[in-house]
């Protein structure tokens, strides 16, 4: 018996805000954003509402089920629309559900603690468990700092799972939260994101590799069986980091950073969707998802494609 990945959805803002624009504005410019973090280009705008909306629809559609067919959402974001209520509750309005709605907030981790939430009540009793990473972290940014201005950007992905007597996607699960770090990465009420951002980078390569290490030690299976790593978009060199110390290559690893920016707990479900698009998603693989973020939080899971 398991949990099954049965349809994605994402969505992103038109708006694509470069790093020659950003550098008109701020002291920075477009070689040291590519160089030091990955990224050309993201999107700006919408809310997380309207994203999560759009991405939800988008992933019933890719499932075949209807609004009716869900039995629970579950939320992630780090840039809620409004302190209450939830934003799964609006989102779950604008999509015609009728079934219980919650939000989870694990930062970048968000998508991977609300896969594990999913997982948990698809063992007691729901069939089907949308998953939405939404976020418009775009709100929470001062623009007149490069240190977060470059890196952050809105968008959304969602997931279907559903509950299968006898096949299982999610193999193994690592998760972890350590509060003494919450520092790192913070943003105050009626405030705006800040960080420690080399600190955040040393810890960040040490969680995905511990967490990595133990999901795949639980599954019993080693980074040489697997066809795809799907990481957190934080940063590319946080990524090749990684990689390198878990012996995986580049060629295997999703980017997506360089379209995006770091969509927080939207990156994971925008990089498998791109991975998809581009046929690198193969029932009967391996897949190692893992993300990281602020609290911190850190989540890795093997995924083995049952479609
Ligand atoms: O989503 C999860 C949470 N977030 C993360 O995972 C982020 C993790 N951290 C990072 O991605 C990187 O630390 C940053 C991209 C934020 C910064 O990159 P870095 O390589 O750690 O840069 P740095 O802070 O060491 O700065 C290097 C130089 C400094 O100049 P000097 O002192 O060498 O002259 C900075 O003042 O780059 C300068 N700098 C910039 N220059 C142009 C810092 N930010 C910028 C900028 N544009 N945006």
């Amino acid at each position: 018996m398991g949990a099954r990945f049965i349809g994605w959805g994402t969505a992103v803002p038109d708006r694509i805000v470069t790093n020659d624009e950003l550098s008109l504005t701020l002291p920075t410019s477009d070689e040291w954003i590519v160089e030091r973090t990955g990224i050309h280009e993201r999107r700006i705008g919408g809310t997380v509402t309207s994203l999560g909306v759009e991405a939800g629809n988008k992933a019933l559609l890719d499932a075949g089920v209807e609004a009716k067919d869900i039995d629970f959402l579950v939320l992630a974001t780090s840039a809620a629309d409004r302190i209450t209520p939830a934003t799964s509750a609006m989102i779950a309005h604008q999509m015609g559900l009728s079934c219980p709605a919650m939000d989870v907030n694990a930062a970048c981790s968000g998508f991977m603690y609300a896969v594990r939430t999913a997982q948990g009540l698809l063992e007691t009793g729901n069939k089907r468990v949308l998953v939405i990473g939404s976020e418009h972290l775009s709100a929470f940014v001062d623009w007149s700092d490069r240190n977060m201005a470059v890196i952050l950007a809105d968008g959304a992905g969602a997931a279907v799972l559903e509950y299968d007597p006898t096949e299982n996607d999610i193999i193994s699960f690592v998760l972890g939260t350590e509060g003494g770090d919450s520092e790192l990465l913070t943003c105050e009420h009626g405030g705006y994101f800040w960080m420690d951002g080399k600190e955040i980078f040393r810890r960040a390569v040490r969680a995905v590799v511990d967490s990595s290490e133990k999901a795949m030690a639980l599954a019993g299976i080693t980074s040489a069986e697997l066809s795809l790593v799907i990481p957190h978009q934080a940063n590319i060199r946080i990524i090749q980091a990684a990689c390198q110390r878990l012996n995986i290559e580049m060629d295997r690893a999703v980017v997506v950073i360089d379209r995006y920016g770091n969509t927080s707990s939207a990156s994971i479900p925008l990089a498998f969707a791109d991975a998809r698009d581009n046929d690198r998603v193969h029932k009967g693989d391996y897949a190692l998802l893992t993300g990281f973020g602020a609290g911190m939080t850190w989540a890795s899971a093997i995924v083995k494609w049952s479609k």
